[in-house]
């Protein structure tokens, strides 16, 4: 990769030197090429325009004036006849007599205005013919040729010092081009050696962020996806660890049981009678722990019952019926105020699970002679389900705790209430299913008060799937 970015950064680099070196030459050499042209050709008509006044053309007026006019610069003025005969030429003084057979004349004899130049050779060479004539009629041709050095050595000394330029630019955008190519593939070097680091099982690593650039942005998202990563990984270590001990008890307690059967001599019938009760009690909690463990693995799946529509407050109803004895045994009063119409679309056993949860713990965290009272009503686009005791209330501290799996506020207390701390996570899940929130806080005079808020059914379509 440092390799093809160099790369391509050499080539707009020398790309750009090229354009620099030639195109202001060019220009600058274009511009001298039409001042020549302009001055060249005006000179040329002044000569012409003198030698056409003169009474007649010949080798001496055309001396005369050429020294009138003070034609020093040129290197070659020629003056020939209609012919092309060399009347004056200062570059041959013998010359007189003889055909100048050149384009330039022969074109300028036609009447041309004549007009060339080259750059060659550290000079810009020009050459100038022009016609003389009077009344229409071409007398003769003005030759002229100029060799200007002056200006070319202008032109080839700015040409070295571009060259000069352009080798310093060059090797300063190199090792620029090194240097920024090195830093930004060691950057993605770090980038992807962390990626493996993790892909390893170094969910602790983090990388350290440096610059201000899309590659920090990169870093940053890059360590918030391997801090997710590390929390999902510590939930489930501490889930599988919490299900094995929450099993693990209720199966110790029956082996012990069991043994005690077994290995006791003489043991009569009511204490067997005793043991075995207790065992199937275990044996029952195995069962609803497992069930529970079950029913919030296939929620992990994304597996969700069929929706339907839901009346909360008939739910609530039948739901409260199942927890009558419970109640009673506890010495605790159940109430229920339920509005009518309380729609909502979800899978009916979801609606059942979190109210029973919710009014089961109710009941059992309660105390002799306290209330459980669940309400149902109608917000704006909302069903609001509240359950709310008299019981023994929730520490302030816990409470942030409350919805994770197998949090219990008193182990030992929810354990002999047969409790397994997976129901409010069972709630939690469902309620986050259906779009819902819950919530939990104290209650003003003692107990607690959790809050469901379900998104109430569209009117119309019943039971979308
Ligand atoms: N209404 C309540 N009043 C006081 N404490 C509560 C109440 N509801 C829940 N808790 C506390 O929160 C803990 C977790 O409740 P959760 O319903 O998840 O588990 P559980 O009741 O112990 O067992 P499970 O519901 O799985 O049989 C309980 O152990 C209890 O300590
Ligand atoms: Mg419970």
């Amino acid at each position: 990769m440092q390799f093809k970015l160099a790369l391509a950064f050499f080539a707009l680099i020398a790309a750009l030197l090229i354009l620099l070196n030639s195109y202001p030459i060019t220009a600058s050499r274009d511009i001298v090429f039409s001042e020549k042209q302009s001055s060249m050709l005006e000179q040329a008509g002044v000569i012409s325009a003198s030698l056409a006044g003169l009474d007649s053309l010949s080798g001496d007026g055309a001396a005369q004036v050429v020294e009138l006019l003070g034609l020093t610069d040129f290197e070659r003025v020629m003056v020939t006849d209609a012919a092309g005969r060399v009347l004056y030429d200062t570059a041959e003084p013998g010359a007189e007599g003889k055909l100048a057979l050149f384009g330039e004349v022969i074109r300028a004899l036609s009447s041309e205005r004549v007009f060339w130049s080259e750059f060659a050779g550290g000079a810009f060479v020009s050459r100038a013919a022009m016609p003389i004539t009077r009344g229409g009629a071409v007398l003769g041709a003005v030759y002229l040729c100029e060799r200007d050095t002056e200006q070319a050595d202008i032109i080839l000394s700015f040409r070295d010092r571009l060259v000069t330029v352009s080798v310093v630019a060059f090797a300063m955008a190199c090792l620029m081009t090194v240097f920024f190519t090195r830093t930004f593939t060691a950057r993605i070097t770090r980038l992807s050696e962390a990626v493996r680091t993790v892909r390893e099982g170094d969910y602790a690593y983090r990388i350290e962020p440096e610059g201000d650039d899309e590659l920090t942005e990169l870093s940053r998202d890059f360590n918030s996806m391997t801090e997710t990563l590390q929390k999902t990984e510590e939930q489930r270590r501490r889930f599988v660890s919490d299900a094995s001990h929450e099993l693990k008890t209720p199966l110790a307690a029956i082996r012990l049981l069991a043994d005690s059967i077994t290995e006791t001599e003489n043991i009569d019938g009511a204490t067997v009678r005793e043991f075995v009760q207790d065992i199937s009690s275990e044996a029952e909690r195995l069962q609803r722990t497992t069930e529970k463990l079950l029913d919030l693995s296939r929620r992990d799946d994304g597996v969700r019952g069929g929706l339907s529509r839901v009346d909360v407050g008939e739910t609530a109803r039948s739901t409260l019926k199942l927890l009558e004895p419970l109640a009673a045994k506890t010495e605790v009063t159940l109430r229920l105020d339920a509005a009518e119409g309380c729609f909502i679309d979800a899978p009916a056993d979801d609606v059942y699970q979190i109210i029973f949860n919710l009014a089961e713990n109710a009941v059992k965290y309660n105390v002799a002679g306290g209330e459980a009272s669940v309400s149902v009503r109608r917000g704006p686009g909302r069903v609001l389900l509240t359950v709310e005791d008299t019981g023994i209330g929730i520490p302030e501290s816990d409470l942030p705790n409350i919805f994770s799996r197998f949090y219990r506020v008193d182990k030992a207390r929810s354990r002999e209430r047969g409790g397994s701390g997976l129901g409010l996570s069972i709630v939690h899940d469902a309620v986050q299913a259906l779009g819902g929130t819950v919530s939990v806080a104290p209650r003003e005079g003692g107990g607690t008060r959790f809050t469901v808020g379900f998104p109430a059914a569209t009117e119309g379509g019943e039971g979308r799937a």
